[in-house]
C-alpha cells in the first residue's frame, strides 16, 4: 500500500544518495526539510518534496488516489533510530544490586560476588524459553514506541550450552514475530560461571568447541561477542574466540574498554570487529587505531550514567575524525531501559555531542554497526519506510531538550503503523 505524510515540520536524514557511515566534521550536518511531505511505496520510502508542491506531486505519484494519507501535523519526521548494542532476553531485574550500589557497592564488587550477570545467568537457567521470549517482546513493543526500528540482541546470560542456545532461539523466535530486523549476536565470554573459576581455558575451550560449532549449525548467531575487560576476559582469551567465531562466519562486535583500558579496542581492530563498544577508556592510541578501520566505535551514555562511570570521550573521538555510534545496552544491569531519546540526551549534556551528532549516531552510524545500513538509517529511495512523527517541536534540538518527555507521536515500519 502506498502511504504520504503530509504537512510535515521537519523532515530530517533524507539522503539521496545511500550513504553508510558518517564521521568526524561532517556528523555535524544533517539534512533538514522544513514544511515537507513524504511519500512510500510497497513498505519503503520513495520520494519527498517541499508541501507548496504537494498537491502537484500527488497526482503524479498516485494518480488512482489511493494512497492512505496522514496528516503530520507540524511533527518531524525522522528514520527510526537503530539500537545496535542490547541485552534484552533476561529473566529478571537486579533492583537489589542497584540499591547496593547507591550504598557504596561497585559494579566490579558486586560481580566478584556472584551477583551482575552471574546473577542474571542463574535466574534465566531456570526460566522457560516461552517466559523469556514474552518478557522480552514486551521490550522490544516499548522500544518501538520510543521509536527504534531496527535492533541487535545479544546472548550471554546462559553462559552453560543449554542456556546460550536457549536464549539464541528465543532472539531467532523474535526475529521472525517483528517487522523490525533483528540481530543476533553470541556473547557466551560474558562473565566466567563460578564452576570455572580455576580453569578458565576449558571455559573458553567450551565456547571455541561445543557452542559455536552449535549456534552456526543452527543458525543462530549473526555476530560474535566478548566482554574483554578488566575482571572479565583477557585480550588473548577474546583474540582465542574471535578466531573462532569467524570460522563460522560470525564478525565480532565487542565489549571493550568499559572498566579500564583493557586493550580490547586493539583486539577488536585487530579482528575487524563490525563495531567495539562501551569506550568509556579511549585514549590517543586507541583514536589513532580506530580511524579508517571500518569499526564503529559505539558509545552507550545510559551505561555510564546509571552505574556513574565517566562517559567515553566522544568529543575528542569525533574531533579526530573518527565516527560514533550510540546504543542503548538495554540489561537489567547496568542499563535498564531501551530509551534512545534518552541515550541522545545524555550524549549530548554529558558527552558534549552536537544534536545533528546524536541524531546521526543514532540512526546511520548505528545501523552500520548492526549490519544494516543498505535497508535502515536513513530516509532514501528504496530503504524501509521505518520512522517516527513527532509531536510538533521547534527543532531537532527539541529531543535532547525535552529528555523527560516522549516526543514521539506515531510510529511506522515497513510503511505501517504500529
Ligand atoms: O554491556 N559490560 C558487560 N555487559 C553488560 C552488562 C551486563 C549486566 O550487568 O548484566 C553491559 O554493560
Ligand atoms: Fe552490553
Amino acid at each position: 500500500m502506498n502511504l504520504v505524510i503530509k504537512n510535515i515540520g521537519w523532515l530530517v536524514q533524507y539522503h539521496e544518495n545511500p550513504i553508510v557511515t558518517i564521521s568526524g566534521s561532517d556528523m555535524k550536518t544533517i539534512p533538514l526539510l522544513q514544511d515537507a511531505w513524504l511519500f512510500c511505496k510497497g513498505g519503503n520510502f520513495q520520494s519527498w518534496g517541499p508541501m507548496s508542491k504537494f498537491n502537484a506531486e500527488l497526482k503524479v505519484l498516485d494518480p488512482a488516489g489511493t494512497a492512505k494519507i496522514i496528516d503530520a501535523a507540524g511533527g518531524m519526521v525522522l528514520p527510526s533510530w537503530c539500537d545496535s548494542h542490547t541485552h534484552i532476553v533476561f529473566a529478571a531485574p537486579r533492583e537489589q544490586e542497584f540499591v547496593d550500589r547507591i550504598h557504596g557497592l561497585t559494579y566490579e564488587e558486586i560481580a566478584s560476588k556472584g551477583g551482575g550477570i552471574l546473577n542474571s545467568a542463574a535466574r534465566l537457567a531456570e526460566t522457560p524459553e516461552e517466559q523469556l521470549y514474552e518478557d522480552a517482546a514486551a521490550r522490544i513493543r516499548e522500544m518501538i514506541a520510543f521509536g527504534t526500528g531496527a535492533i541487535e540482541i545479544k546472548s550471554g546470560y546462559g553462559l552453560s550450552f543449554d542456556a546460550e542456545l536457549k536464549m539464541l532461539r528465543v532472539i531467532k523466535k523474535l526475529k521472525s514475530s517483528f517487522q523490525l530486523p533483528i540481530k543476533a549476536t553470541f556473547l557466551g565470554a560474558h562473565a566466567l560461571p563460578l564452576a570455572y573459576k580455576q580453569n578458565r581455558a576449558s571455559y573458553i575451550q567450551l565456547l571455541t568447541d561445543e557452542m559455536l560449532p552449535a549456534i552456526a549449525e543452527e543458525g543462530l548467531a549473526d555476530y560474535c561477542d566478548v566482554f574483554c575487560d578488566r575482571g572479565f576476559f583477557t585480550p588473548a582469551e577474546t583474540e582465542t574466540i574471535l578466531e573462532a567465531g569467524w570460522k563460522y562466519g560470525l564478525q565480532p562486535k565487542i565489549h571493550a574498554n568499559e572498566l579500564d583500558f583493557s586493550g580490547g579496542i586493539q583486539v577488536g581492530v585487530k579482528h575487524r570487529a563490525l563495531s567495539v563498544d562501551h569506550l568509556e577508556f579511549t585514549g590517543e592510541e586507541e583514536i589513532a587505531l580506530l580511524k579508517d578501520s571500518g569499526t564503529m566505535p559505539t558509545l552507550l551514555p545510559s551505561t555510564a550514567f546509571f552505574l556513574r562511570l565517566h562517559y567515553a570521550p566522544a568529543r575528542k573521538m569525533i574531533d579526530a575524525g573518527l565516527p560514533i555510534a550510540l546504543a542503548t545496552d538495554f540489561n537489567p544491569g547496568s542499563s535498564p531501559s531501551g530509551n534512545m531519546p534518552f541515550v541522545i540526551a545524555l550524549s549530548c549534556i554529558y558527552m558534549g555531542m552536537d544534536p545533528s551528532e546524536a541524531i546521526n549516531a543514532a540512526t546511520i552510524n548505528s545501523a552500520y554497526a548492526m549490519g544494516v545500513e543498505k535497508t535502515n538509517g536513513t530516509i532514501t529511495a528504496g530503504r524501509k519506510a521505518s520512522f517516527f512523527i513527532t509531536k510538533p517541536v521547534a527543532s531537532i534540538s527539541s529531543i535532547p531538550y525535552n529528555f523527560g518527555s516522549n516526543l514521539i507521536d506515531r510510529v511506522f515500519l515497513n510503511g505501517q503503523e504500529i
